[in-house]
């Protein structure tokens, strides 16, 4: 992983700053899963493997594992090996027959209000009928599935029967573009693309079938392409090649037999984006990534059996994936489902829901608690919110200010709220509060018991209290990713290299007096615009394919709501001149060329970029000046 050697100041001063213990109630503390965290954070450290295979027990496998932990491969590490199990069994099975089959499982609603609910009985059926189906497309264990669908329970439906069967799915989030899906297609060689007719977004009707006939134009993997149909508009179908969903699933049996997979065997790939290149496909597995999910989502969402659970992402996200899809099914609760957005048709929707389906818990992402805030707390205070008890929050770093308003107006100064850090390659949350411990506006606080995390330099010795550094993880946990897709030495080169012995995140972080963690960012060059992961080097190709684009150096940059927006340095070629119509024309281009989630807000056009000796772009270099910051150590570069 290429990173910056300078630290971005400013962490020390938040940390000064926020030093505010926020108590859990008596009411938290008494019903609490955990309420003596010390000990337990104590206890899981001295021996983590034991703690993980004792987390393994809570789940059903169908043969015992041999060993829990296995090392002597490193970095490819395995966990459980010798064991047996399937995630869906866990997730659906083992519920049948017992009073959570009749419990709502997943409650859906749609862009336009309506809603659907499943119980745990009739998703398994769903869920059996489209394993049956993908199975007549003649899928089979370890081949891959492409899926491309919004929020709608079709996608958790299609994600547990490929999982059933063997299969490992590839979900790609709807917001990337025809171009983007095609590349992780291609990388991950898959033989079936599940889609749907149109998606739906703010009263709009997004063409999802056109995307994917373009997408998968030259895919010579794809056999069938198979169609949800949402709106029943006019769709060209090809023969033989295209299926509607509810024609494939009809003549299937209600009966499908789970898979039996070693425990070490993919359950799913899931693309993310780094520094540099095509976005890496994060490998999980049956076996590590259940029982880490499980525990995780159960101990820091302290799940109660009668729990409404909702989690804002879209199952497009590892965070979908995890904590929509498999955690909540894991735990036989009910997950909420949302095909929308916050503010439409008003900035309530979000409350609205709340208060009509009693959730208990709730869960999103800083940028979303931003937007809302925008609006003022007028919307918020209009409704009850009484159900909710805790709060959750992901994808990057909550600034004071927002928690607090989260704290007070949606927790109504009650609810704790999780902060919770992790990543596509963690599989589970790996720093996180536990609901029995005190918090601090803004903090990830402590690593989640079993897990050794550390602020160190890049030769791998521990930073000073209140000093930032490299976030890295000393030990191993049972979600961790075991590989990139086809791509082993990426995966060494990527997490493994650059501080022998430790996992890099790629992230910034500093730890206070109290051993409490603040993440500062990303360390390398990836970008989070509004919680959304994306790789400059992508945005740059798209840019770069534009016929006036000699060469592009693309950076993110701080938002008050976003968190961080896109800016793009371009060079033109002889002939082409700047212009407000071309600006136009280059922001087009990305969304073609990516989707409409990369949206790049500022291009800027330049003579000359910033380059190593070897050709390489700085962007370090290029942040530094655009946010009026020291550059920081420049030998390498060219001039
Ligand atoms: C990156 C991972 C897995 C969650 C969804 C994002 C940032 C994530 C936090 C948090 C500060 C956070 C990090 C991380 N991040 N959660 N609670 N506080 N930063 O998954 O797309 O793989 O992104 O998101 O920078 O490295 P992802």
């Amino acid at each position: 992983m290429k990173t910056s050697s300078s630290f971005v100041s400013g962490i020390t001063e938040v940390l000064l700053k926020e030093q505010k213990f926020y108590r859990p109630s008596a009411k938290i503390l008494k019903s609490a899963k955990v309420k003596k965290w010390k000990e337990v954070h104590a206890k899981a450290s001295k021996n983590p493997v034991k703690f993980w295979e004792e987390a393994a027990k809570e789940l059903e496998w169908y043969k015992p594992w041999k060993k829990a932990f296995d090392g002597s491969k490193a970095p490819f590490y395995k966990w459980f090996t010798g064991g047996k199990c399937n995630i869906v069994h866990n997730c659906l099975d083992r519920w049948m027959g017992t009073p959570v089959e009749k419990k709502t499982a997943i409650i859906w609603e749609s862009d336009n209000g309506e809603h659907r609910k499943l119980t745990y009985k009739e998703l398994n059926k769903a869920v059996c009928k489209m394993a049956n189906g993908l199975k007549s497309l003649r899928v089979r264990k370890g081949d891959r599935v492409a899926i491309y669908l919004q929020n709608i329970p079709e996608i958790a439906i299609s994600m547990l029967a490929c999982a059933k069967i063997g299969a490992e799915h590839s979900v790609v989030y709807a917001g990337f573009s025809a171009h983007a899906l095609k590349t992780r297609i291609q990388d991950g060689q898959a033989k079936v693309l599940i889609t749907s007719d149109v998606g739906h977004r703010r009263g709009k009707t997004i063409d999802m079938k056109g995307l994917c006939d373009e997408a998968v134009k030259g895919c010579r993997s794809i056999r069938h392409v198979v169609v949800v149909k949402q709106d029943g508009v006019k769709t060209p179908m090809k023969k033989g090649k295209d299926l509607w969903y509810h024609e494939l699933v009809k003549k299937q049996s209600e009966i499908c037999k789970t898979e039996p997979m070693d425990a070490e065997d993919p359950a799913f790939i899931l693309y993310t984006s780094g520094t540099t290149g095509t976005p890496k496909g994060v490998v999980h597995v049956h076996g590590g990534y259940m029982v880490g999910v499980n525990r995780t989502f159960q101990w820091v969402m302290d799940i109660r059996p009668d729990d409404v659970y909702w989690c804002t992402a879209d199952p497009g996200w590892i965070t979908g994936h995890s904590y929509i899809v498999y955690g909540p099914l894991l735990a036989g609760i009910t997950t909420v489902m949302f095909e929308g957005v916050p503010d439409y048709p008003q900035p309530d929707r979000l409350w609205k829901m709340v208060d009509k389906y009693k959730v208990t818990l709730f869960y999103t992402a800083p940028t979303l608690v931003r937007a809302v805030m925008r609006y003022g707390d007028g919307w918020v205070k209009k409704h009850k919110l009484s159900s909710i008890r805790l709060l959750g929050s992901v994808g990057e770093p909550i600034n004071p200010e927002a928690w607090r308003w989260y704290h007070k107006f949606v927790g109504k100064g009650r609810c704790p709220i999780m902060d919770t850090w992790w990543q596509t390659e963690t599989g589970m949350f790996m720093i996180a509060p536990l609901p029995s411990m005190p918090l601090k506006a803004g903090s990830a606080t402590l690593p989640f018991p079993g897990i050794q995390a550390e602020v160190v330099t890049l030769k791998g010795k521990k930073v000073p209290v209140g000093k930032g550094g490299y976030l890295v993880i000393k030990n191993q946990w049972p979600a961790m990713l075991r590989t990139v897709f086809n791509n082993p030495k990426r995966y060494i080169e990527t997490y493994w290299k650059e501080i022998p012995g430790y996992y890099l995140t790629g992230d910034i972080a500093a730890k206070d007096k109290d051993g409490y963690f603040w993440i500062q960012g990303r360390s390398d060059d990836v970008i989070k615009i509004a919680g959304h992961r994306i790789g400059p080097a992508e945005i740059e190709s798209a840019l770069v394919s534009h016929k006036a684009v000699v060469e592009a150096g693309v950076i993110g940059k701080p938002h008050p709501i976003k968190g961080e927006i896109a800016k793009a340095f371009v060079i033109l070629k002889k002939g082409h001149l700047p212009s407000e119509e071309l600006v136009g024309e280059l922001k087009k281009t990305i969304r073609k060329e990516l989707g409409p989630i990369a949206v790049t807000d500022e291009i800027e056009f330049v003579d000359k970029l910033p380059k190593t000796r070897s050709g390489k772009i700085m962007r370090r270099v290029l942040k530094a000046r655009e946010l009026g910051q020291e550059v920081g150590d420049v030998t390498a570069l060219a001039d």
